[in-house]
């Protein structure tokens, strides 16, 4: 009913009383839309059954007497019979009445007016419901049949906007969900999503029916036959018309989907499985994503529905020659700045891990088609810095703190409202050092608590740029600040009391985005563009790192670790083990896609205990915990200080190693930013890592040298940045079994 209680329109004319006109009849009349309903149809049976049904109200057979009195006519006649039905009508339309149909191709109908009237009169509002079943007649006109279904509404330059609104709030008031589009928008799209689809499934199964043996065939097909080609059972003289009606927009698509159709079959027949994969690949992403856009859902998985508890034993030498999986701060800017760039962008290497893939997620939460990823290929068509679509819930990050902070950054400059959530871990985490100076840039960022996840951006706010000294070393917020300057007039700079992790300036400057480092400060200036390029993620030494550290402490090892990124502002671990007397050598150094990687060789080597000096903090801070592992394993003490950021990272890694140490027989002083660790023999025991990767990997790292067995509790997370870590290092001499439990 409309707002006022009165119905909409009082005497609604459905020509054509099939399914959809129908349904229409029904919906319309079930809520009090309509004051009263003619069908009008030229055969008696239908016109019959609708009034047994008590959809309609009157019956009439000829469409000119049909229509008088009218104030809505709906013609939902097969689409070829429109002209023939709409010169009928002409001269008996009432002069107010609106004019709607329900055909699925508008480039025919809005020519058939046109054609019959000599123009597009104002009060002709095209329409079509995305809404069918194979089952058709009035039989099975169903009240709720449009019900969350999008009605599509293509307009034309001269429809009143009265007209336009009305119809709009008749299909919503039937609940469904009203677009509107241009005409020849309408029928491409359809002819791709719709059309398409029902050729092929007439077709198949016209094939398998002229087969000789097709009782057979039909006897034995199953769910996959039945579910795909359900729409052949449709209505095949309406088919028939909408093919011949949007002729070459339904062509088009099946020039396209042939060719793509040939290529599959050139694959098989090479044997290239990959080819075969690839697409499936994305084909499976692209109908998952599908999926969740029709349940309305953003991406909800949480990933911590596993109980993985790790038994790590005593075990050496570490000995092999592996490539770890790819970067994880990369990866999710790899993500990021692809899906900004304009154009394609490849990615190779990423890491396929929990976090980065929560990452990949988002952005196609955000309307960008994202290939992949497969076997650390993963294909991104960028959208542009300003070509993101409102996802349709919060994005979910996981456990990623850099994801988070890195969003809050882009996120801050679109024209749209967002909410970033994450897990349990990244919910206690600081999110203030983020949102306060976006808010100085202009965002408008709502926390919880605390200034804890989760963050409510609000978009459509201007950003200025800021000159900012960040209060604390850390590349996220640094990196977070540089995105949002994206979207920022004028130029924005930041200032890091020491160096951190380069990756955003460096991959700024990949994608073409001028950014001008000068000592501590970097800056940029909104209002440019990133251009695709390919990117290459090395091997993480984060990862790395447990092998490193494994190798260093284990007696006759000899690793090799390839292709492993050792950028200056992330090899503190290299710089605190050689220190401490590790054998580390770096070889084959080269630069790929603008960062410096190596091959590392890692031999065992008496360590001793030293002070860590406080500028590699910041170059080491993911690795304490595996430095932590190599400190218990030296001559003497090892003193970590200016390290208070380590508590608030997936867990407070000074305490939870420390009880972890304890729980060894390692004896250790805690420090509020930092701890000295006593080197010396220790014992099996059991752990809790609090969910964090680096914990556990770290423990699973120090068994290798214990009397007796390490059990790790509390591991799934460590798929967030290490998919396949037990693998590799039972591969590599470590003895880790790793066990499973479904909550
Ligand atoms: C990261 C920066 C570091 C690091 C994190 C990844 C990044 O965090 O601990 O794992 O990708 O920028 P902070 O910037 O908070 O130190």
């Amino acid at each position: 009913m409309a707002a006022s209680g009165a119905p909409l329109f009082q005497r609604m004319v459905v020509i054509g009383l099939g399914l959809i006109g129908g349904s229409l009849a029904r919906a319309a009349k079930a809520r009090g839309l309509v004051a009263s309903v003619v069908g009008c149809d030229e055969r008696p049976g239908p016109l019959e059954e609708g009034r047994r049904l008590g959809l309609i109200d009157e019956s009439e057979t000829e469409a000119a007497r049909a229509v008088q009195g009218a104030d809505l006519v709906v013609l939902a006649v097969p689409v070829r019979a429109n002209r023939a039905v709409l010169t009928q009508i002409r001269d008996a339309l009432p002069e107010g009445a609106v004019l709607t149909d329900v055909g699925s191709v508008k480039g025919g109908f809005v020519a058939d007016v046109r054609g019959v009237f000599g123009e597009l009169p104002a009060r002709v509002v095209p329409g079509h419901p995305i809404a069918g079943s194979e089952k058709s007649g009035v039989g099975a006109a169903d009240p709720d049949l449009f019900r969350e279904h999008k009605v599509i509404l293509t307009p034309e330059p001269e429809t009143d906007a009265g007209a336009l609104e009305k119809v709009c709030r008749l299909w919503s008031a039937c609940g469904a969900e009203v677009l509107t589009m241009s005409v020849a928008r309408h029928d491409e799209v359809l002819a791709a999503t719709s059309h398409l689809p029902h050729l092929i499934a007439f077709s198949l199964v016209d094939t398998l029916a002229g087969e000789d043996d097709s009782q057979d065939i039909f006897r034995y097909a199953a769910g996959g036959f039945r579910d795909f080609t359900r729409i052949a059972a449709s209505d095949p003289v309406m088919w028939r018309d909408i093919f011949l009606a949007n002729r070459e927009a339904v062509l088009e698509a099946l020039r396209h989907f042939r060719g793509d159709l040939d290529q599959l079959g050139a694959a098989i027949e090479a044997g290239d499985g990959q080819r075969l994969q690839q697409v499936f690949t994305r084909a499976k992403a692209a109908r998952e994503h599908f999926s969740r856009i029709l349940s309305g859902e953003a991406y909800l998985n949480t990933m911590n529905d596993q109980t993985v508890t790790y038994t790590a034993r005593p075990g050496g030498p570490v000995q092999g020659d592996i490539r770890v999986p790819g970067d994880k701060s990369m990866s999710h800017r790899a993500i990021m700045l692809g899906a900004l760039a304009e154009g394609i962008t490849d990615v190779s290497g990423f890491l396929e891990g929990e976090d980065s893939l929560a990452t990949l997620q988002a952005f196609r939460d955000m309307g960008v088609t994202i290939e992949g990823p497969d076997a650390g290929f993963v294909r991104i068509h960028g959208v542009g810095l300003n070509g993101l679509q409102p996802p349709h819930g919060s994005l979910y990050v996981g456990n990623s703190g850099t994801a988070m902070r890195l969003f809050a950054g882009l996120l801050a400059g679109q024209r749209f409202d967002t909410e970033l959530t994450g897990d349990a871990s990244l919910t206690r985490r600081p999110m203030a050092r983020v949102a306060d100076p976006l808010r100085l840039m202009g965002a408008h960022i709502d926390t919880a608590e605390g200034g804890r996840p989760p963050l409510r951006i609000a978009g459509g706010q201007p950003l200025k740029g800021i000159d900012y000294e960040l209060p604390v070393a850390s590349a996220q917020v640094k990196s977070c600040l540089l995105l949002a300057g994206l979207y920022a007039e004028g130029e924005t700079v930041v200032t890091e009391p020491a160096p951190t992790r380069d990756h955003t300036e460096r991959m700024l400057k990949g994608f073409g985005y001028p950014v001008v480092q000068d000592g501590p400060t970097a800056r940029v200036t909104g209002g440019g563009r990133l251009g695709a390029c390919s990117i290459d993620v090395p091997a993480d030494i984060s990862s790395a790192t447990f092998f490193i550290v494994a190798a260093a402490i284990t007696p006759d090892s000899d690793l090799w670790l390839r292709h492993v990124g050792v950028n200056p502002t992330r090899i503190g671990v290299i710089n605190i083990l050689r220190a401490m007397g590790a054998a580390i050598e770096l070889h084959n150094e080269r630069e790929a896609g603008g960062e410096p990687v190596a091959d590392l060789r890692v031999r065992h080597a008496p360590l001793k205990g030293i002070r860590i000096p406080e500028d590699q903090v910041p170059l080491a801070i993911d690795e304490f915990p595996a430095i932590f592992v190599a400190a218990a394993n030296a001559e003497g003490s090892t003193e970590l200080t200016g390290a208070a950021e380590l508590r608030v990272k997936e867990s407070d890694r000074i305490q939870v190693m420390a009880d972890g140490l304890d729980a060894l027989g390692v004896v250790s002083e805690v420090r509020e930013d930092g701890i000295l660790i006593q080197g010396g023999a220790y014992g099996g025991g059991r752990i809790n890592s609090h969910g964090d990767h680096r914990i556990a990997m770290a423990f699973a790292v120090a068994a290798l040298r214990t009397s007796g067995p390490v059990i790790i509790d509390d591991c799934a997370n460590v798929a967030t940045s290490f998919p396949g870590f037990v693998a590799l290092a039972n591969q590599v001499g470590l003895t880790v079994e790793s066990s499973e439990e479904t909550q």
